[in-house]
This record gives C-alpha cells, structure tokens and sequence, in this order.
C-alpha cells in the first residue's frame, strides 16, 4: 500500500488527475472506476482542466461508478448519475454510452439481475483499470457499510444512519436520504487493476488510520486494501494526522526509486 501525504486537496487532486491522464494517454481505451461525493469533486474539475486546456481525450474512455442510490431516477437532483453529469460526465468528451451508473429504479426481483448485469458489463469492458475511491467517515468504501463481506459483489446494502448523516448535505432534507443504494462489492472493488483513495479533513483521519495501520476486517471494510498488489491512499494533513507512521512515509515518497510503479 503507498500512502502519499500532500499538504491540501488541492495538491492530492491534481497528482490523482495526472494519474488517470497518464493511463488514458497509455491505454485511450481506459476503464475508469468512479467515485461521487465531496472526495473527488476537485479531481473531477483538474480533469476537465486537462481535457479542455490539454486535450486529454476521454473519447474511447469506459466509466463504472461505485453506487446509486436506490429509488432515485437518473434525472433526481441527488441522484449520483446527476452528480456525474454535473461534476464530469457533461464536460467531457466521453460517449454516454460508456459511462455505467448502477441502476437506482429497480425493485424487489429484478434488483439481483440488475446487479449481475453490472458486474457483467465491467468484465465485458475488460475490468476497471484505475478505480477511485473515497472513504466513508465509518470505514466504508462504495457503499460497503462495516460488517460488509470483505468477498461482496455488486448488490443492495443498507446505509448506516451515521452515512446518512454525513451524505444529508446532498439532498434538500436530512429525512430524504434513501435507506438504500446499490454498491459495487469490495470483492468488485478489489479486482481493480489500481485504486487510488482519496480522503480529505480531520473527519477522516480515524478511518484513515484504521485503513492504513490498522487489523484487516469488516468492521472497517477500507482496510481490505492493504491486500491489494497496487493501492494508493492519497492524504492531506487533516486525514493523515492520526498516522503512526506518517514521517516515514513521506520520506517513502520523497525518496521513491525511479522506475517504481
Ligand atoms: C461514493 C462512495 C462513498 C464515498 C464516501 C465518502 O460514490 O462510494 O464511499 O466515497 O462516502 O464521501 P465524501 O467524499 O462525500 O466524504
């Protein structure tokens, strides 16, 4: 796991952007895993910056997201495929038919289909290249809430109350939260070829420290990471501060070979 303290979102966004430039410049046919929430707003901005100032070319780009919420239409302004929209989707030369958003409006029988069908749709594109993820205040990453199977695959779960408190500011009313989302597994999560996390602000630091230097389980699912061949945790100071080892890993990085992916 490579953890890389930056000094402000700012700075971690924009060495997240230089990231997926360099894999869509390597590989224009890219599959990308994306993430909403606050975490990658500013990431999702440098990239419109790269593609209208630079040219990056999303063109032949696939995009997965990690989760929708279940009850809400694409054109609901809570909506995570309205999130995507407004944040990237609509500012890119992406083709709409590559960009997949877990399906909100199913109920009851189909839900399980839908869900096999997203999974299927990923191995289809040839599995997600570079997936982005942001962390819950719980531990969380997509919408896998702690005591989630560490071998999960995309499916509905349960929000926790505490989630919904912390994703109310997105909709009108905190009472208007769905119970409810469709999430990509960790089991789908950890197939990712590279993750980079993302997580900003004091609020993050304890799910932080259990992620990074804490025992692998589910009852803080982010630190399934620490088994994954190619993950990166990228941190300002505010997330970093309960850190054990936080020095030492800024040397890591300040000191990294060449030629070290
Ligand atoms: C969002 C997602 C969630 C968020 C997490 C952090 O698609 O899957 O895991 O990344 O809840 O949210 P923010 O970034 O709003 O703090």
């Amino acid at each position: 796991m490579e953890i890389i303290i930056q000094p402000n979102a700012d700075s971690v966004c924009r060495y997240a952007a230089r990231q997926i430039a360099e894999l869509v410049k390597r590989k224009p046919d890219a599959v990308l895993g994306l993430a909403t929430g606050s975490s990658p707003v500013r990431l999702y901005a440098e990239l419109i910056r790269l593609h209208r100032e630079e040219g990056l070319d999303f063109q032949r780009v696939t995009t997965f997201n990690l989760d929708e919420y279940v009850g809400l239409p694409p054109s609901h302004l809570s909506s995570y495929r309205h999130f995507m929209r407004v944040n990237l989707f609509d500012h890119l030369n992406l083709d709409p038919a590559r960009t997949f958003v877990p399906p909100g409006l199913v109920a009851g029988e189909e839900i399980k289909e839908a869900c096999e069908k997203y999974e299927e749709e990923i191995r289809l594109a040839g599995g997600i290249d570079l997936q982005i993820l942001g962390i819950g205040s719980d531990g969380h990453i997509g919408f896998n809430e702690p005591s989630s199977s560490l071998a999960s695959r995309t499916r509905i779960k349960t929000l926790t109350q505490r989630t919904r408190q912390d994703n109310a500011a997105f909709f009108k009313t905190a009472g208007e939260v769905p119970h409810h989302v469709i999430t990509m597994g960790i089991g789908t999560i950890m197939e990712a070829k590279r993750i980079l996390l993302l997580a900003f602000g004091e609020s993050k630091a304890q799910a932080v420290s259990g992620c990074v230097e804490g025992p692998i389980g589910a009852s803080l699912p982010a630190s399934i990471l620490q088994m994954h061949p190619r993950a990166a945790v990228l941190l300002d100071e505010g997330a970093a501060q309960n850190l054990r080892r936080r020095e030492y890993y800024r040397w890591v990085f300040a000191h990294k070979p060449s030629g070290q992916a």
